[in-house]
């Protein structure tokens, strides 16, 4: 009988401010998972600095692929296919991911196939959850995305819900900013709020009426903002852990509660979350509480795969790979990429 052969896939990812590449076998095992951050350059402007992420891409990118292939053992003769994420994402950036793995693909005549980011982020689930399959219900938070999505089968999404302003990440990071901790933000309001006392502060959870999935995070970010201001003019002392606490409350009470109503909605029984944020500590607690009481599955990656990485595309890639997806010399970067679109 003849055995099937393995399927295996070099990943790019250089939507923002990683440089990544990974190999991924059939999809779900992760030979090797390399990660260039350019944190520490972004952080001297309190955010990602788009050309100097592109040209920090440009410089790290072959060796982060030699890496990658080093590290799992293997050469660019063994590899069945190149996948990428080619949006959305900061155009200059995505565009290094793509232009390497075009030309890898024709140099060495093998697939090439385009991914979206989230559909990364999402994918990041099949990676330590073996069992896990489609139709499941996936929260996606992450420095730019926050969106609720249903996922039908592999590679077929539909969006429940998204925000209607800031991403979830970039609140924290906003939030961060404002009490003193730096960016990226959300991993510091994570461990000061451990300090802190999550009811402090009342700060406001949004509904959005009619669009009961839809968020919306600039009005708590703007509680938080006039909280502060509040307490230096009038010259009182606030605390900056009871602050993290309760905002990091406001934002995971909403996005709990909009993911276990999706469920529920939707006749499923299996949640996962995905994207920076979902690294979360609060989060992932206060989700995994809600899921056991109402006999909900719950995934979720480790944070190593929940942040910008290229395994996350790989096991995406593979997906797509097998659903037939294919890419042209013609492929470009899509920097306002839709998921779902190929
Ligand atoms: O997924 P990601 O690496 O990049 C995007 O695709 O945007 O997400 C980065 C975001 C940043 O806003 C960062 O502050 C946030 O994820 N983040 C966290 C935590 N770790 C990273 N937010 C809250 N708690 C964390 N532990
Ligand atoms: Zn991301």
């Amino acid at each position: 009988m003849e055995t099937k052969k393995d399927v295996l896939i070099l990943a790019i990812e250089s939507s923002c401010d990683e440089t990544a590449a990974a190999v991924v076998k059939n999809g779900r095992e992760v030979l090797s998972n390399v990660i260039s951050s350019q944190i520490e350059l972004h952080k001297l402007y309190g955010g990602v600095v788009p050309e100097i992420a592109s040209r920090k891409h440009i410089e790290k990118i072959n060796q982060v692929i030699e890496e990658a292939l080093e590290t799992a053992g293997v050469t660019l003769d063994d590899i069945d296919a190149i996948g990428v994420t080619y949006g959305p994402g900061l155009v200059g950036a995505l565009l290094v991911g793509v232009a390497e793995a075009k030309a890898i693909a024709f140099a060495k005549n093998i697939p090439l196939v385009g991914v979206h980011h989230i559909e990364g982020h999402i994918s990041a689930n099949y990676i330590e959850n073996k069992e896990l399959e489609p139709p499941f219900l996936c929260l996606v938070v992450s420095g730019g995305h926050t969106h609720l999505v249903c996922v039908k089968d592999y590679g077929e999404y539909e969006i429940l819900g998204r925000t209607r302003d800031d991403a979830a990440g970039e609140a924290f990071d906003k939030v961060a900013r404002a009490i003193g901790l730096g960016y990226p933000g959300g991993p510091k309001i994570d461990k000061l709020s451990k300090e802190g006392n999550p009811d402090a502060i009342a700060f406001p959870r949004a509904h959005i009426a009619g669009s009961e999935y839809d968020f919306s995070f600039s009005g708590v970010k703007s509680a938080v903002l006039n909280y502060i201001n509040g307490c230096q003019m009038k010259g009182t002392p606030y605390n900056r852990a009871d602050i993290a606490a309760s905002f990091q409350k406001a934002v995971t009470d909403v996005l709990v509660d909009n993911a276990i109503h999706g469920v529920k909605e939707y006749g499923l029984n299996k949640l996962a979350i995905a994207g920076g944020v979902a690294s979360n500590s609060t989060l992932r607690a206060a989700m995994a509480e809600a899921c056991a009481e109402n006999g909900i599955e719950f995934y979720y990656p480790s944070p190593i795969f929940c942040t910008d990485n290229a395994a996350m595309i790989g096991a995406a890639a593979y997906y797509e790979y097998l659903a037939g997806t294919r890419h042209g010399w013609d492929l470009n970067a899509v920097p306002n990429l839709r998921l779902g679109e190929r």
